[in-house]
């Protein structure tokens, strides 16, 4: 059991609606465990110049249901060279903070292992509306993202019925398509593009024709913003253009961007915030660093950050051979099952996305 006296916490990368709720419920655990609670503002530009506040349960009061993050965030090129690193331990020691939470992305875990390497022993939470890390289940702000993004979807639906027309819209999620199937699922889109999976282009301005020979008005068109073309433009774009010059159909397009990353979040977002907050706070008093929290089925589980960055890469299939061959066989294992199962998921909900595409 490590004797900790306080823990740093910071939100880095995209913010996501639910990270006020962790931040929360860290504040409390570490209370009640005796521990201060230090929040670094900014991510980890915020380490690197010292700007740092005590967070009392006084100073959390009611954000929960905040979006955003009370903490700010930012992507900080400059932690990511030695003397950035060097500057932020030497805040952690200045602070007298032993351990860090991060709460954000793969980018954030990272930086997580990097001040843990370095003596800060330091926690990763999954924060990103992406849901785009493998290792986990669920990421906080995907359920608020997926709500406000199909609240959005339906909103253009009403106005392409009245008007005779097909929306397509772009949703974020980075290189990830969870965003758009979840949200072409719920919202009952005639198609789907992602980045993980081929689209059938040719099939699906057949199935629009189709449909609007049928006397189909509204349609709605979803596609991941990670969805490129060969020369690296967005798909959306193109296929908006498309879909007018090959079946006729008056076509608008949507960007939603940012407006999703923003608002109240879920009772879903803040109790998976809760859970993974108090997680990460027994984790480090314990005596345990370099993990990320993970939700797996409805379990709060751990695993180590370079397990979760060597899945984050199988996935993307740029693990190298020798980096695999070096993890033990268990772990191995271990990284394809989860690898193999996000896998899985994806072809099932684009499935299950196809079938209702009518
Ligand atoms: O990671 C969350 C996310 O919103 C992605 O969906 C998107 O690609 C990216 O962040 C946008 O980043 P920025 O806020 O820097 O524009």
């Amino acid at each position: 059991m490590a004797t900790f006296r306080k823990i740093g916490i910071l939100s880095s990368g995209g913010d996501a609606p639910g990270m006020n709720a962790c931040i929360k419920a860290v504040v409390h655990r570490a209370k009640e465990m005796g521990v201060e609670v230090i929040g670094i503002s900014n991510g980890y530009a915020g380490l690197i110049n010292g700007d740092l506040t005590q967070l009392t349960t006084h100073k959390v009061a009611n954000i929960n249901g905040e979006g955003g993050t009370i903490l700010y965030s930012s992507r900080c090129p400059e932690f990511k060279t030695e003397q950035g690193m060097q500057t932020a331990i030497a805040t952690c020691r200045r602070n007298e903070i032993d351990a860090l939470i991060c709460i954000g992305g793969d980018g954030t875990f990272r930086g997580a292992t990097d001040m843990t390497i370095r003596g800060i022993p330091s926690i990763g939470i999954p924060g990103t509306i992406d849901n785009d890390i493998v290792a986990t289940d669920y990421t906080i702000g995907f359920d608020t993202a997926l709500n406000t993004t199909t609240y959005m979807i339906d909103n253009l639906r009403d106005t392409c019925e009245s008007h005779n027309r097909l929306d397509v819209v772009e949703v974020m999620g980075n290189r990830c398509g969870q965003i758009a199937l979840y949200s072409a699922i719920a919202s009952g889109a005639v198609a789907v593009a992602i980045p993980e999976l081929p689209f059938d282009e040719e099939a699906a301005i057949k199935r629009i024709a189709d449909l609007r020979r049928a006397g189909k008005r509204n349609m709605i068109v979803v596609v991941a913003e990670g969805k490129k073309n060969e020369d690296g433009t967005k798909y959306s774009e193109l296929l908006a253009k498309k879909i007018p010059e090959l079946t006729g159909v008056e076509t608008k397009f949507a960007r939603l961007a940012h407006t999703v990353r923003g608002g109240r979040p879920t009772v879903r977002d803040r109790v998976s915030a809760t859970r993974m907050g108090i997680a990460a706070v027994e984790a480090l008093v314990a005596g345990k660093s370099n993990l990320v929290i993970c939700e797996r089925d409805t379990d709060i589980e751990t695993i180590d950050i370079s397990l979760a960055l060597a899945i984050q890469k199988l996935h993307h299939g740029n693990l190298k051979e020798e980096e695999l061959a070096s993890l033990s066989e268990e772990d191995r294992t271990f990284v394809k099952k989860i690898v193999a199962r996000r896998h899985n998921v994806t072809v099932q909900l684009y499935e299950a996305a196809a079938d209702i595409c009518m």
